[in-house]
């Protein structure tokens, strides 16, 4: 046992797979009424862990009997939100606006919407008041009981349970509603859909302690909690058992994994154990906090056979002035000290970055500090941000900046790190690499579109059946960010 509840993970799954016969019944009544498919879509918003987390949702809807489709115009469409920065709210509520539409058209629809967004009670509100048209909200802690809720949906209020499990769980006008503050349940087995049949996230651990100064994240993702190695290496063997060959191990912060677990284990070990798993190809990991990044996984890293030669290095700033504010814990010399580190140790290794430009209180010189460390490091790729105010964080609080000076600073910025970067990645022109072929171009179906190892995209000619397979491919022509190559096997 760890210090979160496990315990009840088989009492909670049974009561989720009780549920989700009943919903059967539901779709399959629906179907007969209706004479034809019942389908659903889900549209993610975010970062990978809501990618993962659709994918779950995904599973229950397919298990439900649901035809899982891409079109919103669906029976049932869920938005699983982000809220990172407040035009990731803002495209959300705009497209809420088109999926009344669809409902007008189609009066038995359902529109859910769960995820980070759905954590914060003022969004809640502001749904309930304006789009009161949404039937279900959820959160990031309960989505595990998404068929109960759904059940509710279709069953009406009078089906409701409420009992002790759920007292948040109300109903305001048409819209059910639960959030959860935390949890400190990890509810492991349900049904999960994957999107690629050859590659997969694996959750190792879930929310963040860190409470960078401008981040909303570790509200509306709770504490951080790690999941039981045992559970990840049991769920990594049976997505190998099933065709996958590249797995990508999630965490808002992976390199403190596994610090409160009852038998505590690095993440490095986790790594190590990860690598013996029989099948598996590639191995990689998002995202890596600076100030816990060890020699030690520096060491598995080199020493390892399949964990891809990339790694993923949030700087937010090189000002190590503004890096106090946004409480990051390292400075500018500590970070670049660490990534000229890795690219010692590991030559071929690609860094990428995030970065925030128009922290409060950032200047033109904070800015050059920031330019300096890209130039320095050299990065691969970086994702450029303007500072969003996040109400509720410390930095919200701080005197913000004059939009049109960030503007300015941020394209100074951007122009830095594509320049940057296309220096970096244009170095392995005329090499022929190992790529994971991941699909077909969409523009262009004579193409396949894959990975090499360090994460940068390679489009060369091929056919459908290489999907899921590593071949070499001769990087000819760098675009940039992305590469044409030549099928060389
Ligand atoms: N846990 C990861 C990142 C999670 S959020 C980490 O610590 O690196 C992804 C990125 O969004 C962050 O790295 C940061 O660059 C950006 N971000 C977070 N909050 C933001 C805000 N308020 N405004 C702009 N960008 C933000
Ligand atoms: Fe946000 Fe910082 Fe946690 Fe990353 S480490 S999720 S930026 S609080
Ligand atoms: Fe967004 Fe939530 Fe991820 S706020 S970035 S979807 S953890």
């Amino acid at each position: 046992m760890n210090d979160f509840e496990t315990r009840d993970n088989r009492e909670e799954l049974d009561r989720q797979y009780s549920y989700l016969e009943l919903l059967k019944k539901v779709v399959e009544g629906l179907k007969e009424k209706n004479k034809r498919d019942i389908t659903a879509c889900v549209e993610t918003f975010g970062c990978q862990m809501n990618a993962r987390d659709s994918e779950k949702i995904s599973g229950i809807l397919k298990s439900a009997g649901f035809t899982v489709i891409e079109d919103e115009n669906a029976d049932l469409t869920v938005y699983n939100t982000c809220s990172v920065r407040d035009n990731a709210n803002q495209k959300v509520y705009g497209r809420l606006g088109r999926l009344s539409t669809f409902k007008k058209n189609n009066p038995e629809m359902k529109i859910v919407m769960c995820g980070c967004m759905t954590q914060e009670e003022c969004v809640i509100d502001k749904i309930c008041k304006s789009y009161g048209f949404v039937d279900l909200i959820f959160g990031t802690h309960n989505i595990y009981r998404f068929a109960e809720y759904l059940y509710y949906v279709y069953e009406g209020i009078d089906n409701f349970h409420f009992d002790d499990n759920d007292s948040n769980l109300y109903k305001k006008g048409n819209t059910i509603v639960s959030r959860w503050e935390d949890t400190k349940v990890i509810c492991e087995h349900l049904p999960v859909d994957r999107k690629y049949p050859y590659k997969s996230g694996v959750n190792i651990m879930f929310g963040c302690n860190n409470f960078c100064t401008y981040c909303i994240v570790p509200y509306v993702r709770g504490r951080e909690r790690s999941r039981e190695a045992d559970e990840i290496i049991e769920e990594i063997k049976g997505l190998v058992k099933d065709g996958v060959i590249e797995v990508m191990l999630l965490g808002q912060n992976v390199n403190s994994y596994g610090k409160n677990l009852e038998n505590p284990i690095s993440f490095s070990e986790l790594l190590r154990r990860v690598e013996e798993i029989e099948g598996l190809e590639r191995i990689r990991f998002m995202t890596s906090h600076p100030k816990d990044l060890s020699d030690e996984l520096i060491e598995t890293i080199k020493n390892s056979k399949k964990i891809c030669h990339h790694i993923h290095l949030p700087l937010q700033s090189g000002s190590s002035r503004i890096l106090k504010k946004m409480n990051r814990v390292y400075d500018k010399e500590k970070y670049l000290e660490l990534a000229l580190k890795i690219r010692r140790e590991i030559p071929d290794i690609s860094i990428t970055t995030d970065i925030i430009v128009g922290f409060p209180t950032e200047t033109k010189e904070d800015v050059d500090d920031t330019i300096d460390v890209i130039k320095k490091v050299g990065y691969d790729n970086a994702f450029t941000f303007i500072y969003s105010k996040r109400t509720g964080t410390p930095a919200a609080e701080m005197e913000q900046l004059d939009e049109e000076f960030v503007k300015e600073q941020f394209d100074r910025v951007l122009e830095c790190v594509q320049e940057t970067a296309r220096k970096q990645v244009t170095k392995i022109q005329g090499q022929t690499l190992p790529v994971l072929c991941e699909e077909v171009n969409k523009q262009d179906e004579t193409l396949i579109t894959g990975r090499l190892e360090n994460n940068t995209i390679v489009h060369f000619k091929g056919g459908k059946e290489l999907i899921g397979k590593i071949v070499n491919v001769k990087c000819n022509e760098c675009k940039g960010f992305y590469y044409f190559g030549e099928l060389a096997d």
